[in-house]
C-alpha cells in the first residue's frame, strides 16, 4: 500500500532520504531553506521540491499542495521554523509530526544534541511527536534511548542519533498512516 506524505526539511535530508528508501510516498517536500542539500535528495528521486523563505507564504503554499496532492500526514524532517498556530490548526487534528533529536521534554528546541552534552547527562535520545502550537512539546508518538559515551562529541553523538532516526521515523510514519486507515 501507498503512503502519500508531503515532508518539511532545512538541511541534509538524511531523514528524508531513510523515508524515501522505506517506500514511503513523498508528493512534495518544501523547505525555508533554498540551499538545503535535502533539496538535492528529492530531485533526484523525482519528488517535486518548492522553497519559500517567508513563513507564512510556506504554509499558505503547503496548505495548497496538501489538497493537490492529497497527502495524509505532513512531515516535519529536519525543519528548523516554528509552524504558526494558525496554520496548526487548520489542518485535521494530529496530522502534522515532527522527530527531535533527545528524549523529550527534555532539551527542546534548538541544539538538542549541544544541550545534553552540556548537561552530562547518561542518556539521551530521540522523539517522535504530533505538533502542536508549543515548541517540541505536542503529544509524544515514540521515543527511543541511547546511551552517551564519555568520549562523545557533538559529530559522533549526532551520528548514532541518525541511525536511530533513520530506522524509527519512517517504521511510524507507516503505523500511524496504516492506523488512519483502519
Ligand atoms: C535530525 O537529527 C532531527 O532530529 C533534527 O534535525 C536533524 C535533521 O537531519 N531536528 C531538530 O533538531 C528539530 N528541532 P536531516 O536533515 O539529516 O534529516
Amino acid at each position: 500500500m501507498k503512503y502519500n506524505i508531503g515532508v518539511l526539511i532545512s538541511g541534509d535530508g538524511s531523514n528524508l532520504n531513510a523515508i524515501i528508501n522505506n517506500g514511503i510516498n513523498v508528493k512534495f517536500v518544501v523547505s525555508n531553506n533554498q540551499n538545503a542539500r535535502g533539496l538535492l535528495i528529492a530531485k533526484k528521486n523525482n519528488i517535486p521540491v518548492y522553497t519559500f523563505k517567508n513563513l507564512l507564504i510556506l504554509e499558505a503554499e503547503v496548505s495548497k499542495l496538501i489538497l493537490h496532492y492529497n497527502t495524509e500526514l505532513l512531515v516535519l524532517a529536519g525543519f528548523m521554523k516554528i509552524l504558526s498556530r494558525k496554520f496548526i490548526h487548520s489542518l485535521p487534528h494530529n496530522s502534522i509530526i515532527n522527530l527531535h533529536p533527545s528524549l523529550l521534554p527534555a532539551f527542546q528546541g534548538k541544539n538538542a544534541i549541544i544541550q545534553a552534552l552540556d548537561y552530562g547527562v547518561k542518556y539521551t535520545g530521540i522523539t517522535i511527536h504530533y505538533v502542536d502550537e508549543g515548541i517540541d512539546t505536542g503529544m509524544i508518538i515514540d521515543q527511543k534511548i541511547l546511551s552517551i559515551n564519555k568520549d562523545d562529541t557533538f559529530n559522533t553523538l549526532q551520528a548514532r542519533i541518525k541511525i536511530i532516526e533513520h530506522n524509527l521515523y519512517p517504521l511510524t510514519i507507516k503505523r500511524l498512516l496504516d492506523k488512519k486507515r483502519n
